[in-house]
């Protein structure tokens, strides 16, 4: 509905009659409508446009970023997180391979400078952070992969990063993802340094490593939530079914698993009605397991910057969103990343980008007004 000020000055204009009087009456009242309408602007600014941490708030859902201390300084990628993000992940400098950089018998076996750095920036901006991550198959360090350990060491040198690092953080992060990666496509458990090459002493005894990382993880920090993350797990398929069996079976037996994170990494042709029910069927399997569902990784990847494929991913973007905010277990909506400028895309999908809800000089995209839309409507 248009504002009835836009039509004042018409009618204050109608009042003025010849005569003195009649011209100090309409300036008056001039000056009464300019003032009143000047703070309804400011107010109607005010309540359009609260940033999506603000949005998200009443819904109970954080907006997370994958975030590098390194770019902390620069003032527009400082001022968003702060601003529009309510959750923090660091996008690499929780990993083994750079927070545990060298063996334990070295002095200085692990390095928290980035980890420090992120914690610190998220607590002095009221935001939490979710941790990523302590068992995975990649970004782990030479001195681990390379270093010739048999299963009993092994075990010994991943419980003990686990202690150090869940411990270091204890009351800081308040959810793990504690295994990334784990299952393959197929549902099959993936060949892992940690699994079985040589593995920490359960190999060939499918999920009972993820278990026992698990119980090692529960008993270093009791308060974290504890969550297995992987991709292409959104759908109903057979990599999904698999993550399910596991943590149905974990539920039934007490082994401490929280929730599961859904990276959700895709392109378009993740906008079908039928594959928007799939993720949201799968979603509510999980929740009823009494699991937290975590969205972790989300970016929309495009093959261009072509208004028709902006506007497709802001669709798609606006449907993940209301998706998660149909679903009371899904308590995070996070995208890997925020700025085109400093997504892990183009490295590693040759020719695609455009990923997420800022373009690479930190405007605004199509697909942060959906976002925000969805959250507010
Ligand atoms: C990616 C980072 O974004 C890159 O900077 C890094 O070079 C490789 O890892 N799944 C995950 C994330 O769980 O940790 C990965 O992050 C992306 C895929």
């Amino acid at each position: 509905m248009d504002s009835p000020c836009a039509a004042l000055p018409d009618r204050i204009l109608a009042l003025i009659r010849p005569g003195s009087r009649g011209i100090t009456v309409a300036a008056f009242l001039c000056l009464i409508v300019l003032l009143s309408c000047r703070s309804e602007s400011m107010f109607r600014g005010k309540r359009a446009s609260p940033t999506l941490r603000q949005a998200a708030a009443p819904h109970g859902v954080f907006i997370g970023a994958a975030a590098d201390s390194a770019y902390l300084g620069e003032d527009n990628y400082g001022n968003l997180l702060a601003s529009e993000f309510s959750q923090l992940q660091a996008e690499n400098e929780m990993k083994f391979g750079i927070i545990h950089p060298r063996p334990d018998t070295d002095p200085t076996p692990y390095d928290f400078s980035g980890a420090d750095a992120l914690v610190s920036f998220a607590q002095s901006h009221s935001m939490v952070v979710r941790g990523h991550t302590l068992v995975w198959h990649n970004q782990v360090p030479d001195w681990v992969t390379k270093g010739r350990y048999k299963a009993p060491k092994l075990a010994t040198i991943l419980q003990g990063h686990i202690n150090t690092v869940m411990g270091r953080y204890a009351s800081k992060v308040y959810a793990w993802d504690v295994v990334n990666e784990a299952i393959n496509d197929d549902g099959t458990v993936r060949d892992t340094l940690w699994y079985d090459q040589p593995g920490i002493g359960y190999a060939r005894q499918g999920t009972a490593y993820i278990e026992h990382v698990l119980r090692w993880a529960r008993a270093a920090d009791a308060n974290a939530k504890l969550f297995y993350n992987d991709y292409n797990a959104e759908i109903m398929d057979a990599k999904s079914d698999a993550i399910y069996a596991m943590a149905a079976d974990f539920k039934s037996r007490g082994v401490p698993l929280d929730g599961i994170g859904f990276q959700t990494h895709v392109d378009l042709s993740f906008d079908k009605p039928s594959t928007l029910a799939s993720y949201a069927s799968n979603l509510q399997r999980f929740a009823a397991l009494g699991l937290d569902l975590h969205i972790t990784e989300l970016d929309i990847r495009l093959s261009d910057s072509s208004p028709a494929s902006l506007n497709a991913q802001a669709k798609l973007y606006g449907e993940l969103m209301t998706m998660c905010l149909q679903q009371p277990k899904c308590r995070v909506f996070q995208t890997w990343g925020f700025t085109d400028k400093y997504s892990w895309i183009p490295e590693f999908f040759s020719g695609k980008g455009w990923a997420l809800l800022w373009d690479v000089n930190y405007q605004k995209k199509a697909a942060y007004t959906t976002v925000h839309d969805a959250l507010t409507k």
